[in-house]
Parts: C-alpha cells; structure tokens; sequence
C-alpha cells in the first residue's frame, strides 16, 4: 500500500448523506469532532456549488449551529471568496490571494483573537491537480518536541515568551509606513499561532526582535512543522465542506496553477 493510500485512510470524512437528523445532527457532529478530532471533511454536502449565492447561504447557515460566524478583519464580510487575486498590491499577501504553496499555519495568527474554527466549501476544485491540502495537529507537535533533549525547555519557550507576528498589509490598523506587529506566545493553553514566511520576515525586519533561545525554540519547532511525517494531505473536491479548529491544527495548501479554483470561506467562534 503506498503512502498516500495510508495517509488518505487517516483523514476523518463524514458523508453528508449519512446524516439523518438533518442540520441538527450535522452541527452536533461537526462541533463534536473539532474538539476532539481537530477537523471534519463533510463530503456531499447538499449545495448548487454553481449557485455560488445559494451555497454561501446554506454554508453561513450551517457555520451558525458551529458556532458565531465573523466578519474578516478590515470588512465586514462574513462569507469570503477565497480566488487567486494576482492583481493585489499587498506586499504581504494573505494565502486566500495567491496561488503559490501555503506552508503549515494557523490563520490570524497576528490577530488579538484568532478565530477559534473556520469552515471552506469548495465550489470549484482546481483541476491542475494542484491545491493539496494538508493537517497536522498540536498535539502531533507537541508530541514530537517532547521527544527533544530539552523539549520541555522549548515548549516553555514557545509558551511563555513573546513574538512579532507581523500583520499583512491588508488588515493594518494604522495608515502609518512599515509592517505593525502584535507581540505574543506561539503555545498557549491548547493553542497554536504559526506561519513561517510573515514570522520570519519580522525577525529580519528587526534585529534583536526575539533572542538565542526564542529562536532556537522556534527553530526546532518549525523544523518539526515541516518534517513530520503526520501530516494528513487531501484533495478537497465540489461539494466538500471542511471545518478546521484554528486553535489545534495547522493547515496548508499545495500549489496550483488553475485560477478557477473556487472556496468559500467562513471564520467561527465558539
Ligand atoms: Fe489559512
């Protein structure tokens, strides 16, 4: 059995037409394993994915039996279209404009909240065979840093000192020149805040943002992030509604070269 096949096993699928109770029972179910599973592929689920209006309707209502939907940073749009966008300007693009590999992050990690889940339905998968995604959980990490020589050092690091996380262009609060950073730890209580490219372009920007050890402990995680061999990967197909606990998980995306790809995307809190 190849390793794909294996991997593919592991993905937790729930099929919508197995479902009986209708919303009621899906909403339980969905709610039920991103707590305790991390994440939920609902597969078939029962939209018009040409009916982009129709869909994100259904979707926002079922996100609101998850939890509270929320508007994006710096709108107030609830249901956002995540589309290649190469004619944004943004320096600092966010993942929903590009169409280039997203490495394993958490969304919002710059954000004084990040959202506690969010759901994406897939109305038009891209057909270049790109657009992988991937999973990996917290506790898979922490797992594996424990493993360390001083892998209870490093997760003290990474729990009780600050970091830069540099804000993108699009959601700065001030019209003032130069990235804006929020300051906080990578673990918290059962939490997670990680994205490579941004945190890394913080500490470039500003010698001496984070010491020896921050960056060491930082170093050996996302050393982890991207060698582990835990990492769930999938193809999202039309129809699909995937719901992630933004707090637990780390997820990415593959390239892809079709720019039809088409998600819709909904931010939760619990
Ligand atoms: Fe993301």
């Amino acid at each position: 059995m190849s390793k794909n096949k294996l991997a593919e096993e592991r993905i937790n699928y729930l099929d919508y037409n197995s479902i009986n109770g209708g919303f009621d029972e899906l909403s339980k179910r969905i709610v039920d394993d991103l707590e305790n599973v991390g994440y939920v592929v609902v597969q078939n689920f029962d939209v018009d994915v040409t009916n982009v209006e129709a869909s994100g309707q259904l979707f926002l209502k079922i996100s609101e039996m998850v939890g509270t939907p929320i508007p994006h940073a710096g709108n107030d749009t609830i249901i956002w279209d995540i589309k290649s966008n190469p004619k944004s300007d943004s320096l600092i693009k966010t993942y929903s404009e590009h169409s280039h590999e997203a490495q394993m992050h958490t969304d919002s990690q710059y954000s004084f909240y990040p959202e506690d889940y969010f759901g994406l339905l897939t109305l038009k998968k891209a057909e270049c065979g790109g657009g992988i995604s991937y999973l990996v959980s917290l506790k898979d990490l922490l797992d594996e840093l424990r493993l360390l020589p001083n892998g209870e050092q490093i997760i003290d690091t990474l729990s009780n000192t600050d970091y830069p996380f540099i804000v993108p262009n699009v959601f700065k609060k001030s019209k003032v020149e130069g990235p804006e950073f929020n300051y906080g730890p990578i673990l918290r209580d059962n939490e997670i805040r990680f994205r490579i490219d941004t945190f890394e372009k913080a500490l470039n920007y500003k010698q001496g943002i984070c010491d020896e050890t921050q960056i060491d402990a930082y170093k050996k995680l996302k050393h982890i992030v991207l060698s582990t061999d835990k990492i769930k990967n999938f193809y999202l197909n039309e129809n699909d509604l995937i719901f992630i606990n933004n707090k637990t998980m780390l997820h990415g995306r593959g390239q892809f070269t079709d720019q039809s790809r088409h998600l819709l995307r909904i931010r939760i809190n619990k």
